[in-house]
């Protein structure tokens, strides 16, 4: 028997439901907060994610899911999203003005990695980016768009951390100082952060292995090398953030494993996922429109792991997201095309219903709802009919009532089912 490729999985049931329910809450809060939706392919030319993410981060070195199409065309299938938003926004032509753009999108992400709890190969993200303002007010509006959908979720547990992660401009002495650093340490790293300190030592600083994280105590930190202008523009957003009763904790530790943040870089954890789990990140990447090929616009952005999303929903809340619509049963012969005239006027009238087609005996009918999970089975029999009255059953509690044809509908709003 075939099996789904590792790390991907076939989404349905109660986990899917969360999807779904998640993705309803996205969609209005962006709405709420003038986010337009955009979707961009899944493949796009390799170059895109090399000159954005960065060569010597992970995502690229070792978790691309890459390759040369029939055509000879080196393509990648996205690892993330905000080089191939950039790209149709340049493509697009979003950028001919200075107008602010805000933009967002909903869908899987591809990335060879390890497998763990929550961690897959294909992965889903909900992303959010502003374009085209580079004061720290951007920074914060889009962080209080991201916390009224953690709001919306029922997320309150989560720890914000925030850093500078300052310019290009400031890197080249803080890349000395951790070369110094290294050079009096360099056996204490694993392989790949010799190759990282080569190529570029910041990428040291999110070494997952145990023995280069404790190797890695003193280090020097990227906020003594800050330039005026980002001290400032930190300094700031911290402000903001305060006044807006946002928690947050600032890490002068934090570095993000993708090259392209400038000033603000920040996570959120949530204590419920486990140690090494962001449950999202995101930052500011003023350089990085430019990189692609466009004018100097700068970028503010987020995305948050669908996949971890559903996993805390499950922990957080009791309920899977919808109820089963209702079943209804109709028994004997007129009471089918009976029942279907009637779900064919509920479901006008916004009601969900799930008709029994099978022409089964009551008895197997209500086994197969039980097993199924429906709430509430409507038996509609020929004896019913003609006494002008539907029989509805709890299947949950197990009681049973009568109600009158005529006013069926009003009592099923009154049940507001
Ligand atoms: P990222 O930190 O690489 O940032 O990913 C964001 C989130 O995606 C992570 O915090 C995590 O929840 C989820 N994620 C990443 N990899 C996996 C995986 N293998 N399985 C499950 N979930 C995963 C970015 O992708 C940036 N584009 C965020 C951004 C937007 N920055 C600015 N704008």
């Amino acid at each position: 028997m075939t099996q789904a490729v590792k790390g991907t999985r076939d989404l349905f049931g109660a986990e899917l439901r969360w999807f779904q329910w998640i993705e309803a809450i996205a969609h209005q809060t962006m709405a709420r907060h003038g986010y337009e939706e955009i979707r961009t392919p899944v493949l796009e030319e390799i170059e895109v994610f090399k000159r954005s993410v960065g060569e010597s981060s992970d995502i690229i070195n070792k978790e691309m899911y890459d390759f040369i199409d029939k055509g000879g065309r080196h393509v990648a299938m996205r690892p993330e999203n905000t080089a191939g938003v950039v790209r149709a926004a340049i493509q697009n032509k979003f950028f001919e003005t200075n107008d602010p753009k805000r933009l967002y999108y909903i869908g899987p992400m591809f990335r060879y990695e390890r497998m763990q709890a929550g961690r897959y190969r294909q992965f889903w993200q909900i992303g959010a980016e502003i374009f085209g303002v580079a004061a720290p007010e951007a920074d914060a509006e889009n962080l209080v768009l991201l916390f009224d959908l953690l709001q919306g979720l029922g997320l309150t547990k989560l720890t914000l951390s925030i850093n500078s992660v300052g310019t290009p401009e400031c890197r080249p002495a803080f890349h000395k100082a951790l070369r110094d650093f290294f050079d009096k340490s360099e056996s204490k790293f694993c392989a790949d952060c010799h190759r990282r300190i080569q190529e570029n030592p910041l990428r040291v600083l999110d070494c997952k292995v145990p023995t280069c994280q404790a190797a890695l105590e003193g280090h020097p930190l990227i906020t003594d090398f800050l330039d005026e202008a980002s001290v400032k523009h930190h300094a700031r957003l911290k402000a903001i953030l305060t006044a807006l009763e946002i928690p947050f904790e600032d890490n002068p530790r934090l570095v993000r494993g993708l090259d392209y943040y400038t000033r603000t870089a920040f996570e959120v954890l949530s204590s419920d996922l486990g140690a090494q789990s962001a449950l999202l990140g995101g930052g500011r990447y003023d350089g990085l429109v430019k990189q692609l090929g466009g004018p100097e616009v700068p970028g503010f952005g987020w995305a948050i792991g669908l996949d971890r999303l559903a996993i805390l929903m499950q922990t957080i809340h009791n309920n899977a997201p919808d109820k089963k619509p209702i079943l209804l049963i109709p028994v004997g012969e007129s009471a089918a095309i009976r029942a279907m005239i009637l779900a064919k006027e509920w479901r006008q009238a916004g009601v969900r219903v799930q008709l029994e087609t099978r022409n089964a005996a009551l008895k197997k009918a209500l086994q197969t709802a039980n097993r199924q999970g429906f709430q509430l089975a409507m038996i509609l029999g020929d004896n019913e009919i003609e006494q002008g009255v539907i029989t509805i059953k709890d299947l949950t509690q197990g009681t049973q009532e009568t109600w009158n044809l005529d006013s069926v509908m009003y009592s099923i709003e009154k049940f507001e089912l």
